[in-house]
């Protein structure tokens, strides 16, 4: 008789994309969560323990005996938690450091970017302010718009579109406002077009991409307003073809992993491609080194069972088995608190009336108060809704908004339109 042994895994975050992977793999896995959050207690035991506390997250997988850590954010991963990991012989899905430095700093990524001939958008790194103006002032003399980039980490703040020169010249303040992540700046040439998001499974061992899906990252319907860490998403992705997927495959995906390899750096993780589909093709926006959030949370349920299996071969160097994908479509509303992306309040009593079965409810930010569920975060919940088409599933996310409120709550209410 066959035994089914049980793997034991161990999630490290507490948003969105990690309720998201929590509830995913407890279907076909033990799961255990740090810190997680109230909702993903609802589905996995939460142990507290926060994501930079890295003795504290060795100490529990040694306690826990667990078989694999998958790391959800880049701040960890950025400092180093899955080599400390590894080098206590835990197998851990997410890359070490140094490769993680592709979404730490963003003059890394666009000089591996160049070397490795991946199509993005031209650019020059400054150190000097009025270096960085000049620059910005020529690029507009030649009829070119701008994007400012902070390099390194600014939480969703670091980036400004800029359409014309005064922007590009306010927008080179605000960013050096943000201090060391500001520190050098990257001035992309704007690039038009749709973006969609290729995320990608990578082991020593062959790759494998999941369904694609939109991400709405500006905070208000009609794409207004400052970018955010994402108000909605949805997959699949009518507009775009399976050559494109392909293409981005082979042009932006392959080729930066064959860069790291020649620098013997091996990566093992899931790879985050930001991808604008211009008028010459599919070009590079930026890598992320994790799982996108919300992202993840419209990806993970149109997939079927194999995800526990795919992250441990990923992480152990085996190759990957591709995992079923439903035709189902699917929609991912976040519910935000007031104030955010700027400043926000947390505390605030959060109500869920009945959803349908084809909801599932993501916590992104929340916690329990005495008894009482509150807001925990900027963005707070995730409504994703399953439907035979697009329009079925945005019409009962938006349904099951209904049932939810708390003070202060905002959406977007086109994620998918
Ligand atoms: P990022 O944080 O690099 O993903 O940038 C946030 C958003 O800014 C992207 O999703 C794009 O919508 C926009 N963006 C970034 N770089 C460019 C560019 N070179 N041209 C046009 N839009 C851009
Ligand atoms: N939703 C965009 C991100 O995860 O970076």
């Amino acid at each position: 008789m066959r035994q089914t042994i049980t793997v034991r895994i161990l999630v490290i975050g507490g948003g969105g994309r990690e309720h998201a992977l929590a509830w995913k793999l407890s279907q076909e896995a033990e799961v255990i969560c740090a810190p997680g959050n109230a909702g993903i207690a609802e589905d996995v035991e939460c142990v507290s323990v926060a994501a930079h506390d890295f003795a504290g997250i060795l100490k529990l997988a040694r306690d826990r005996e667990v078989d694999l850590v998958v790391v959800g954010p880049e701040d960890p991963l950025i400092a180093g938690l899955a080599d400390a990991l590894r080098e206590q012989g835990f197998a851990t899905f997410g890359p070490g450091t140094v490769a993680a430095q592709l979404e730490g700093s963003k003059a890394f990524a666009k000089a591996m970017m160049q070397r490795a001939g991946v199509p993005t958008a031209s650019y020059q790194t400054f150190i000097d302010t009025q270096a960085s103006k000049e620059y910005v002032r020529k690029m507009f003399a030649e009829g070119k718009q701008v994007a400012l980039k902070a390099s390194g980490n600014a939480l969703g703040k670091g980036v400004i579109v800029c359409g014309t020169l005064s922007e590009g010249l306010e927008g080179i303040e605000t960013l050096k406002a943000l201090g060391e992540a500001s520190r050098t700046l990257v001035i992309e040439e704007r690039l038009t077009g749709r973006e969609f998001s290729l995320l990608t499974l990578v082991g020593d061992h062959g790759i494998y991409s999941l369904p694609v899906v939109q991400d709405h990252k500006r905070v208000f319907d009609h794409d207004m307003g400052p970018n955010t860490g994402g108000m909605g998403t949805f997959s699949p992705l009518e507009w775009l073809s399976a050559d494109i997927v392909s293409q981005t495959e082979a042009e932006v995906v392959t080729p930066i992993l064959q860069a790291l390899r020649d620098d013997k750096l091996s990566y093992r993780g899931v790879l985050f491609s930001g991808i604008m589909v211009t008028p010459d093709g599919p070009k590079c926006i930026e890598y992320n080194v994790r799982f996108g959030d919300p992202e993840t949370q419209t990806i993970m349920r149109r997939l079927g069972p194999g995800l526990a299996d795919a992250l441990m071969s990923a992480s152990t160097g085996g190759e990957i088995t591709p995992i079923p994908v439903s035709a189902d479509h699917v929609v991912t509303v976040n519910l935000a608190s007031g104030g955010y992306p700027g400043e926000y309040s947390k505390g605030l009593p959060i109500f869920i009336g009945a959803l349908g079965a084809r909801v599932k409810l993501f916590h992104a930010g929340t916690a329990l108060l005495n008894g009482q569920l509150v807001t925990n975060g900027g963005r707070v919940l995730g409504v994703s809704a399953v439907g035979d088409t697009l329009a079925m599933a945005r019409e009962t996310a938006y349904e099951a908004i209904g049932q939810i409120s708390f003070p202060g709550m905002h959406y977007r209410t086109d994620i998918g339109a």
